[in-house]
């Protein structure tokens, strides 16, 4: 066992009281300069330890408290070498994982307690309060490669839909994927997906792509805001109990899962059609492009190999979108 899981195992059988850096350090048979290199580390990695003079060390008893070790090990675990770095508070993690990736070999993923310049598609805004969301960036090399062979942002949708199932459902199918990448649960918006490349002109070595997830785990504590208020949900309601590690749980499982399917392309598109709420739906379709025929009324006939949009106006025209955005209409 490491020397910070064993201080955090002190920690947390003491959780609620003190404990003094003497005594870890006489019961662990370590150097209080050791406990105290141990405490720093632990809090780097998302724990909440207060350090009160004449009393010692007390682990906060926060209980979805971020873990960028355990999240590593998890990955790790399941044959998956990913660097993680958790951060309190960041503007972007995307900005971040960009950062990160330029000098690493392996993927980077980059998680925050808190953002305060989330950004969303579009040139919008991501609201990612303190404390209760999942806001992560998985950034990987060789996006050249990469953006000929699979469709990234499919399959982070389907990646993190599954793993809403798995982690807080039991398995049971509550998530759906709006077409092109946000996920739905009873009609709310409960995360958005911003994937953004980078590729070099000189070198397709040097590329790489981010690929930005932000969840809404906890409702938060005073609402959202207005102009959202209508739209966005979460996983796990004030009034329910607040679940031991969800969030480093959801963490692993959503990368997994990316990575499970990277290699697994046909299975990814299955589950993205079956998943997806549009199909048979009729939609308001809202073009980004001035004076774009693809504008009006239409309904969802499928979403075809390359994930467009496949629908077809009240006039019987059909056409297949690769962008915009739509609305589902009640008719
Ligand atoms: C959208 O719904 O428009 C996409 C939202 C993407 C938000 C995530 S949160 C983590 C990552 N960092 C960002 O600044 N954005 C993405």
């Amino acid at each position: 066992m490491k020397t910070s899981d064993e201080v955090l195992a002190l920690l947390k059988e003491n959780m609620g009281g003190f404990i003094s850096g003497q005594q870890i350090a006489d019961r662990l048979y370590m150097t209080r300069a050791a406990v105290w290199k141990a405490i720093k580390s632990l809090k780097k990695s998302g724990y909440e330890i207060e350090a009160v003079t004449n009393k010692g060390y007390r682990l906060r008893r926060t209980a979805d408290v971020i873990n960028a070790v355990y999240i590593e090990e998890g990955l790790r675990t399941a044959g998956l070498p990913v660097c993680v770095t958790y951060k309190e508070e960041t503007g972007s993690t995307n900005e971040d994982a960009g950062y990160l990736i330029k000098a690493s070999k392996d993927p980077v993923l980059v998680i925050a307690n808190m953002q305060n310049q989330g950004r969303g598609r579009r040139g919008r805004d991501f609201y990612s309060p303190k404390g209760t969301g999942l806001y992560m960036s998985l950034a990987l090399n060789r996006a050249a490669e990469l953006l000929k062979t699979v469709k990234v942002t499919a399959i982070a949708a389907v990646a993190v839909s599954q793993a809403i199932d798995n982690i807080v459902y039991n398995g049971r199918n509550a998530s759906f994927i709006k077409w092109v990448n946000d996920i739905y649960i009873d009609e709310k918006k409960v995360c958005g997906i911003l994937s953004e490349a980078f590729l070099s002109m000189e070198d397709e070595e040097q590329g790489y792509v981010v690929v930005g997830m932000g969840i809404n785990v906890y409702e938060p504590g005073e609402g959202f805001p207005a102009d959202i208020k209508k739209k966005a949900g979460y996983l796990i309601g004030a009034g329910q109990q607040v679940k031991t590690g969800l969030r480093n749980d959801l963490a692993v499982e959503v990368i997994r899962l990316f990575f499970h399917y990277m290699n697994a392309a046909d299975e990814s598109l299955a589950i993205y059609r079956r998943k997806s709420n549009l199909i048979g739906n009729y939609v308001k379709v809202n073009s980004f492009v001035p004076d774009d025929k693809a504008s009006g009324y239409a309904r969802v006939l499928g979403i075809d190999d390359e994930c467009r949009l496949l629908i077809e106006y009240e006039n019987g025209q059909k056409e297949t979108l690769t962008s915009g955005e739509v609305s589902v209409v009640k008719y």
